[in-house]
Protein backbone atom coordinates (compact mmCIF):
# COMPACT_ATOMS: atom_id res chain seq x y z
CA UNK A 1 0.00 0.00 0.00
CA UNK A 2 1.12 3.51 -0.89
CA UNK A 3 2.60 5.77 2.41
CA UNK A 4 1.03 9.59 2.00
CA UNK A 5 3.73 11.70 2.98
CA UNK A 6 1.84 14.01 5.22
CA UNK A 7 3.91 17.47 5.55
CA UNK A 8 5.42 17.94 8.78
CA UNK A 9 3.13 21.17 9.47
CA UNK A 10 0.12 20.16 8.34
CA UNK A 11 0.71 17.06 10.60
CA UNK A 12 1.16 19.59 13.71
CA UNK A 13 -2.45 21.03 12.56
CA UNK A 14 -4.10 18.49 12.17
CA UNK A 15 -3.46 16.59 15.52
CA UNK A 16 -5.84 16.38 17.97
CA UNK A 17 -5.14 18.72 21.21
CA UNK A 18 -3.90 17.32 24.20
CA UNK A 19 -5.87 16.46 27.07
CA UNK A 20 -4.29 18.19 29.97
CA UNK A 21 -4.23 21.51 27.78
CA UNK A 22 -6.45 24.52 28.49
CA UNK A 23 -8.34 26.50 26.55
CA UNK A 24 -6.74 30.00 25.74
CA UNK A 25 -9.61 31.82 26.74
CA UNK A 26 -9.46 30.51 29.99
CA UNK A 27 -5.86 31.01 30.42
CA UNK A 28 -6.47 34.27 29.23
CA UNK A 29 -8.61 35.36 32.11
CA UNK A 30 -7.01 33.51 34.85
CA UNK A 31 -4.09 36.02 34.04
CA UNK A 32 -5.97 38.78 34.17
CA UNK A 33 -7.71 38.00 37.72
CA UNK A 34 -4.34 36.89 39.46
CA UNK A 35 -2.92 40.48 38.13
CA UNK A 36 -6.08 42.50 39.70
CA UNK A 37 -5.56 40.86 42.91
CA UNK A 38 -2.31 40.99 43.56
CA UNK A 39 -2.65 45.26 42.81
CA UNK A 40 -5.59 44.75 45.14
CA UNK A 41 -3.24 42.77 47.91
CA UNK A 42 -0.74 45.65 46.91
CA UNK A 43 -2.66 48.78 47.48
CA UNK A 44 -4.29 46.94 51.03
CA UNK A 45 -1.09 45.73 52.69
CA UNK A 46 1.50 47.62 51.47
CA UNK A 47 3.24 50.47 53.56
CA UNK A 48 1.96 53.81 52.33
CA UNK A 49 4.67 56.34 50.42
CA UNK A 50 1.46 57.93 48.37
CA UNK A 51 1.04 61.75 49.52
CA UNK A 52 -2.99 61.54 50.73
CA UNK A 53 -5.69 62.84 48.94
CA UNK A 54 -6.20 66.65 49.36
CA UNK A 55 -8.93 67.00 51.87
CA UNK A 56 -7.26 64.95 53.86
CA UNK A 57 -3.97 66.69 54.77
CA UNK A 58 -4.05 68.03 58.65
CA UNK A 59 -4.41 71.75 59.18
CA UNK A 60 -1.15 73.22 59.49
CA UNK A 61 -0.28 74.98 62.90
CA UNK A 62 2.67 75.81 62.74
CA UNK A 63 3.97 78.93 60.24
CA UNK A 64 6.36 77.04 57.14
CA UNK A 65 9.31 78.02 57.39
CA UNK A 66 10.78 80.55 54.87
CA UNK A 67 13.61 78.63 52.58
CA UNK A 68 15.54 82.16 52.64
CA UNK A 69 15.39 81.76 56.33
CA UNK A 70 19.51 81.40 57.32
CA UNK A 71 19.82 78.28 59.42
CA UNK A 72 20.97 79.21 63.06
CA UNK A 73 23.38 76.64 63.32
CA UNK A 74 24.71 76.60 59.99
CA UNK A 75 24.98 80.43 58.71
CA UNK A 76 27.21 82.97 60.19
CA UNK A 77 25.64 86.03 61.58
CA UNK A 78 25.32 88.83 58.86
CA UNK A 79 27.48 91.71 60.34
CA UNK A 80 25.19 94.33 61.46
CA UNK A 81 24.87 96.96 59.13
CA UNK A 82 26.89 100.32 59.82
CA UNK A 83 24.66 103.44 60.51
CA UNK A 84 23.98 105.40 56.98
CA UNK A 85 24.04 108.37 59.02
CA UNK A 86 25.43 110.31 62.16
CA UNK A 87 22.73 111.63 64.74
CA UNK A 88 21.66 114.87 64.06
CA UNK A 89 23.01 116.27 67.51
CA UNK A 90 26.27 114.68 69.09
CA UNK A 91 27.53 115.32 72.39
CA UNK A 92 29.95 118.22 72.83
CA UNK A 93 33.22 117.47 74.95
CA UNK A 94 34.05 120.66 76.88
CA UNK A 95 37.55 122.27 77.54
CA UNK A 96 38.50 123.09 81.06
CA UNK A 97 34.64 123.80 81.25
CA UNK A 98 34.27 125.21 77.84
CA UNK A 99 32.36 124.10 74.99
CA UNK A 100 32.85 124.34 71.48
CA UNK A 101 31.49 126.41 69.35
CA UNK A 102 31.52 127.14 65.58
CA UNK A 103 32.77 130.29 64.10
CA UNK A 104 30.66 132.67 62.73
CA UNK A 105 31.03 133.40 58.81
CA UNK A 106 32.54 136.98 58.45
CA UNK A 107 30.04 137.76 55.57
CA UNK A 108 26.94 137.23 58.19
CA UNK A 109 28.41 139.63 60.94
CA UNK A 110 27.29 142.86 60.83
CA UNK A 111 28.35 146.20 62.81
CA UNK A 112 26.96 146.73 66.21
CA UNK A 113 29.07 149.91 67.09
CA UNK A 114 28.90 153.40 64.97
CA UNK A 115 32.49 152.61 64.13
CA UNK A 116 32.07 149.17 63.05
CA UNK A 117 34.66 147.59 65.06
CA UNK A 118 32.27 145.50 66.67
CA UNK A 119 30.47 143.21 65.06
CA UNK A 120 27.44 140.57 65.57
CA UNK A 121 24.75 137.97 63.56
CA UNK A 122 22.25 140.67 62.82
CA UNK A 123 18.99 139.41 65.14
CA UNK A 124 22.04 140.05 67.88
CA UNK A 125 22.86 143.44 66.82
CA UNK A 126 19.70 144.98 66.28
CA UNK A 127 18.09 143.76 69.40
CA UNK A 128 21.20 145.51 71.06
CA UNK A 129 20.84 148.53 69.56
CA UNK A 130 17.26 148.37 70.85
CA UNK A 131 17.92 147.26 74.11
CA UNK A 132 21.15 150.64 73.95
CA UNK A 133 18.64 152.94 73.41
CA UNK A 134 16.01 152.16 75.75
CA UNK A 135 18.71 152.24 78.87
CA UNK A 136 19.90 155.21 77.32
CA UNK A 137 16.58 156.95 77.81
CA UNK A 138 16.54 155.54 81.70
CA UNK A 139 20.15 157.28 81.77
CA UNK A 140 22.22 154.22 81.44
CA UNK A 141 25.13 154.27 79.14
CA UNK A 142 25.61 150.50 77.94
CA UNK A 143 28.97 150.43 76.17
CA UNK A 144 30.17 147.56 73.57
CA UNK A 145 33.49 146.42 75.07
CA UNK A 146 33.90 143.24 72.82
CA UNK A 147 31.76 141.17 70.08
CA UNK A 148 32.45 138.32 67.77
CA UNK A 149 35.94 137.18 67.77
CA UNK A 150 37.56 135.11 65.42
CA UNK A 151 39.69 132.03 66.99
CA UNK A 152 43.08 133.96 66.20
CA UNK A 153 42.13 136.86 68.83
CA UNK A 154 40.81 134.21 71.49
CA UNK A 155 43.87 132.47 71.16
CA UNK A 156 46.03 135.63 72.25
CA UNK A 157 43.42 136.05 74.70
CA UNK A 158 43.99 132.56 76.04
CA UNK A 159 47.48 131.56 75.58
CA UNK A 160 49.10 135.26 75.33
CA UNK A 161 47.98 136.46 78.64
CA UNK A 162 48.46 133.53 79.99
CA UNK A 163 52.16 133.34 79.27
CA UNK A 164 52.19 137.06 80.33
CA UNK A 165 50.38 136.80 83.40
CA UNK A 166 52.56 133.49 83.68
CA UNK A 167 48.98 131.84 84.72
CA UNK A 168 48.71 127.98 83.79
CA UNK A 169 45.69 126.71 81.59
CA UNK A 170 43.10 125.82 84.23
CA UNK A 171 43.29 129.28 85.68
CA UNK A 172 43.30 130.83 82.61
CA UNK A 173 40.63 129.08 81.81
CA UNK A 174 38.16 130.81 84.42
CA UNK A 175 38.21 134.05 82.71
CA UNK A 176 38.81 133.49 79.61
CA UNK A 177 37.95 130.20 76.87
CA UNK A 178 40.50 128.25 74.86
CA UNK A 179 40.46 129.38 70.77
CA UNK A 180 37.55 127.37 69.80
CA UNK A 181 35.54 127.30 72.71
CA UNK A 182 34.56 130.99 73.01
CA UNK A 183 30.29 132.29 72.87
CA UNK A 184 32.42 135.07 71.49
CA UNK A 185 33.24 133.11 68.06
CA UNK A 186 29.19 132.49 67.65
CA UNK A 187 28.40 136.25 66.89
CA UNK A 188 25.39 135.89 69.54
CA UNK A 189 28.08 137.32 72.58
CA UNK A 190 28.97 140.41 73.91
CA UNK A 191 30.82 142.27 76.53
CA UNK A 192 28.71 145.09 77.76
CA UNK A 193 30.56 147.97 79.78
CA UNK A 194 29.01 150.72 81.66
CA UNK A 195 30.25 153.63 79.91
CA UNK A 196 29.82 156.03 83.09
CA UNK A 197 31.71 153.71 84.76
CA UNK A 198 34.93 152.07 82.48
CA UNK A 199 37.13 151.10 85.13
CA UNK A 200 34.63 148.08 86.12
CA UNK A 201 35.04 147.14 82.44
CA UNK A 202 35.69 143.53 82.40
CA UNK A 203 35.62 143.12 86.24
CA UNK A 204 33.81 141.68 88.64
CA UNK A 205 32.62 145.05 90.12
CA UNK A 206 30.59 145.92 87.25
CA UNK A 207 27.89 144.21 88.97
CA UNK A 208 27.68 146.90 91.21
CA UNK A 209 26.86 149.48 88.18
CA UNK A 210 23.49 151.12 87.66
CA UNK A 211 24.15 149.87 84.21
CA UNK A 212 24.12 145.84 85.55
CA UNK A 213 21.53 146.78 87.49
CA UNK A 214 19.57 147.78 84.31
CA UNK A 215 20.40 144.89 82.16
CA UNK A 216 19.28 142.61 85.49
CA UNK A 217 15.87 143.85 85.05
CA UNK A 218 15.37 144.65 81.49
CA UNK A 219 17.74 141.94 79.39
CA UNK A 220 15.04 139.92 78.80
CA UNK A 221 13.02 142.03 76.93
CA UNK A 222 15.57 141.39 74.61
CA UNK A 223 16.26 138.12 74.50
CA UNK A 224 19.76 138.86 76.30
CA UNK A 225 20.83 136.48 79.13
CA UNK A 226 23.95 135.99 81.29
CA UNK A 227 26.15 133.66 80.03
CA UNK A 228 28.51 133.39 83.60
CA UNK A 229 26.58 133.68 86.70
CA UNK A 230 27.88 133.38 89.81
CA UNK A 231 28.20 129.56 90.55
CA UNK A 232 27.72 128.54 86.93
CA UNK A 233 27.86 125.16 85.63
CA UNK A 234 30.55 125.70 83.16
CA UNK A 235 32.97 126.32 86.52
CA UNK A 236 33.94 129.22 84.77
CA UNK A 237 34.50 132.74 86.82
CA UNK A 238 31.62 135.10 87.47
CA UNK A 239 31.25 137.52 84.41
CA UNK A 240 28.67 140.44 85.06
CA UNK A 241 29.83 141.85 81.79
CA UNK A 242 29.09 138.65 79.26
CA UNK A 243 25.56 138.74 77.43
CA UNK A 244 24.32 136.23 75.01
CA UNK A 245 21.62 136.48 72.90
CA UNK A 246 18.90 133.74 72.56
CA UNK A 247 16.49 135.52 70.36
CA UNK A 248 15.73 133.36 67.48
CA UNK A 249 15.99 129.57 66.74
CA UNK A 250 19.69 129.40 65.86
CA UNK A 251 20.82 131.53 68.49
CA UNK A 252 18.56 128.60 70.80
CA UNK A 253 20.38 125.68 69.33
CA UNK A 254 23.69 127.35 68.99
CA UNK A 255 23.74 127.44 72.98
CA UNK A 256 20.96 124.91 74.08
CA UNK A 257 20.88 122.17 71.57
CA UNK A 258 23.37 119.83 73.63
CA UNK A 259 24.40 120.41 77.63
CA UNK A 260 25.90 117.78 79.49
N1 LIG B 1 35.44 135.20 78.83
C1 LIG B 1 34.72 134.20 78.13
C2 LIG B 1 34.64 132.95 78.92
C3 LIG B 1 35.39 133.90 76.81
O1 LIG B 1 36.60 134.07 76.73
O2 LIG B 1 34.70 133.50 75.91
ZN1 LIG C 1 32.74 137.83 76.86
Amino acid sequence: MEEIEIPEVTRDYVESPQKNQLPLPIVAGGVVLLAVLGFISLRLFSPSKEVPAVENIPAQTNPPVAKTEPEATTTAPEPEAAPTQTPAVQPRVDLLGHLPYDVAPESELVPVTADGSLKMRPAAAEKFKQMQAAAKADGINLAAISGFRDTKTQDHLFFGIKEQRLQDAAKRAEVSAPPGYSEHHTGYAIDIGDGNAPATNLETSFGDTAAFRWLEQNALKYSFELSFPPDNKQGVSYEPWHWRFVGDRDSLETFYKVRH
